[in-house]
């Protein structure tokens, strides 16, 4: 696997004190920011757009800031967040998805995404790519990792979700790492993040499927000592 890097996300800091809080995750070592994006309609909470990240800009000289688009418009935004001066742009493959049934019948109870409009997701890429972003696609507990195959080659990074996205502080989902093993067993490569839940508790979990980008919120906001979480998340990277 490539390199082991650590991002922070600030969804549960003090956002009353972002900049403050941004740079004792710096300093507690880690690697690049990682800046949820809700819009209220992708998923069921609000947080901040590209607004906050052009004033966060100047004042992390340096530092890579990635948003995490949890919008149902994952296009729209795109010039706005370069323009902002974000780095990586990650967004969704289920807004580019129809919901189908799982075929088990009338009580199947989460529904299944497919039917992948292709061109439209391609076409999202491009664009980042020409606003200068690097690209990750990410996709949620309930979306089968098959659907991303072909987009693989065209990104830098594939995102999977560990909980539902929405709010931070929630409980890592385990059977999720399947879906980065089957990526990691086909892309030696591949920068594969893993994002929800975790921690220096579960994080040897996400390392053995291959996983090599770990985006860490209330472990490392809420510790008391976050250079020691920092330091205990790639501690299971060293053989
Ligand atoms: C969930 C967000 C995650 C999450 C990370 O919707 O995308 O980035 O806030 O925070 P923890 O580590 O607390 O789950
Ligand atoms: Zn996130």
């Amino acid at each position: 696997s490539p390199p082991v890097k650590v991002a922070a996300s600030i969804l549960n800091s003090d956002l009353a004190e972002l900049h403050s809080e941004c740079n004792r995750m710096i300093s507690a070592g880690s690697d690049f920011l990682h800046l949820d994006v809700m819009d209220g309609h992708f998923v069921p909470n609000l947080t901040f757009g590209h607004p906050v990240v052009q004033c966060l800009r100047p004042k992390l000289p340096g530092v890579l800031l990635e948003v995490h688009m949890m919008v149902s418009k994952p296009r729209q935004w795109v010039q706005p967040m370069a323009s902002a001066g974000a780095n990586q742009y990650t967004f969704h493959l289920e807004p580019f998805c129809q919901i189908g049934s799982t075929g088990g019948g009338s009580d199947s109870s989460s529904p299944v995404v497919g039917n992948v409009d292709t061109e439209a997701c391609s076409e999202c890429i491009r664009h980042i790519r020409e606003n200068r972003m690097r690209v990750g696609l990410g996709i949620s507990p309930d979306t089968p990792v098959h659907l991303v195959f072909p987009f693989v080659e065209s990104v830098d990074q594939i995102l999977v979700m560990t909980v539902h996205p929405g709010f931070g502080g929630q409980s890592f989902m385990s059977d999720m790492m399947p879906k980065v093993k089957s990526l990691r067993d086909r892309y030696a490569t591949l920068d594969i993040e893993v994002d929800g839940g975790v921690t220096p508790d579960n994080v040897a979990q996400c390392a053995s499927a291959g996983a090599n980008v770990l985006v860490s919120g209330t472990a490392l906001i809420k510790s008391p000592d976050p250079a020691a979480v920092v330091a205990r998340l790639k501690s299971v990277y060293k053989s």
